[in-house]
């Protein structure tokens, strides 16, 4: 009983003089320092959210519940760069453009092809990655390029440039087009049945039939139909991030991070001097 009173007494003390030596005076281990250091790091970054559509491997997509892909990979490198923090929300294709135009969220990375249409209600970054569209078709299908698609039910993402790839060919509000929410549900109707062909960016139906070899589906390319086009990380109009970004983003790429970042996801060395050079 006595000893237990001395004991509680001496506890008593120590946390007197802790708490003394916590006030005002800076942290003297250097565990304690560094805590310290990036709270106050954290406190200063100012975080910005960002949208994205995970259904468009793989530059975003779902793995385990986590938003993965080359864009997370390289957004998280360009914030790194520019000093911000960052959250990412999987918002769907459509209500992405609705959430950056009403400041829902600070920017958007999306594969998001940089077109004059959207550059007259949204500023974007230089290019990052160049892009065309190819046709995913069952093996065995009569359609072997763009013009084929002509009669036939064609599978696109709604308000992509897939879609408007397609409408070149077919006609605008053409009824053999199908509009789907994501590509990923536009090649679920392929498999179905639904529709005879889908036309989406060429890397998305490169990474499908890499991992899908037992659909038995192939790509077409067709670059007399399909022009080349360019994806950048998309602002508000008007937005002062814009040009931090396209810095950041040009440091990135100048400095061989994007390289590390493309070989990770694609398995080969990118043309980053085409890439700089481009508009
Ligand atoms: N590059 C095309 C476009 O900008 C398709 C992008 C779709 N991206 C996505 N995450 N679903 O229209």
């Amino acid at each position: 009983m006595k000893k237990s009173l001395w004991l509680g007494l001496v506890l008593l003390l120590m946390t007197i003089l802790l708490a003394a030596c916590g006030s005002g005076q800076p942290a003297d281990t250097d565990e304690q320092a560094g805590e310290n250091n990036s709270e106050t790091e954290a406190a200063e970054k100012q975080k910005l959210i960002v949208g994205t559509e995970a259904a468009f491997a793989p530059f975003e997509f779902l793995d385990k519940g986590e938003i993965v892909g080359f864009d997370i990979d390289l957004l998280a490198a360009v914030m790194e760069e520019a000093g911000f923090e960052h959250e990412v929300r999987n918002l769907g294709w459509d209500p992405l453009f609705v959430a950056v135009q009403n400041g829902e969220v600070d920017l958007a990375i999306s594969g998001i092809t940089i077109t004059d249409d959207r550059l007259e209600s949204y500023d974007f970054t230089r290019p990052y990655y160049e892009s065309t569209h190819m046709i995913l078709v069952p093996e065995g299908s009569d359609i072997k390029s763009a013009t084929d698609l002509v009669g036939k039910k064609v599978g696109v993402q709604n308000g992509t440039t897939g879609q408007f790839a397609v409408e070149k060919i077919l006609g605008e509000n053409h009824p053999d087009i199908l509009k789907y929410e994501s590509s990923a549900v536009a090649i679920m109707a392929l498999k179905n049945g639904d529709v005879e062909a889908v036309v989406t960016d060429n890397a998305v139906v490169n990474e499908y039939l890499k991992n899908n070899p037992n659909d038995n589906f192939v790509g077409l390319e067709d670059p007399e139909n399909f022009e080349s086009e360019f994806y950048g990380i998309m602002f508000p109009k008007g937005s002062e991030l814009t040009e931090i970004f396209n810095e950041a983003l040009t440091t990135v790429i100048e400095n061989g991070t994007y390289a590390e970042i493309y070989e990770k996801w694609f398995g080969t060395t990118p043309d980053v001097e085409t890439l700089l050079n481009a508009e």
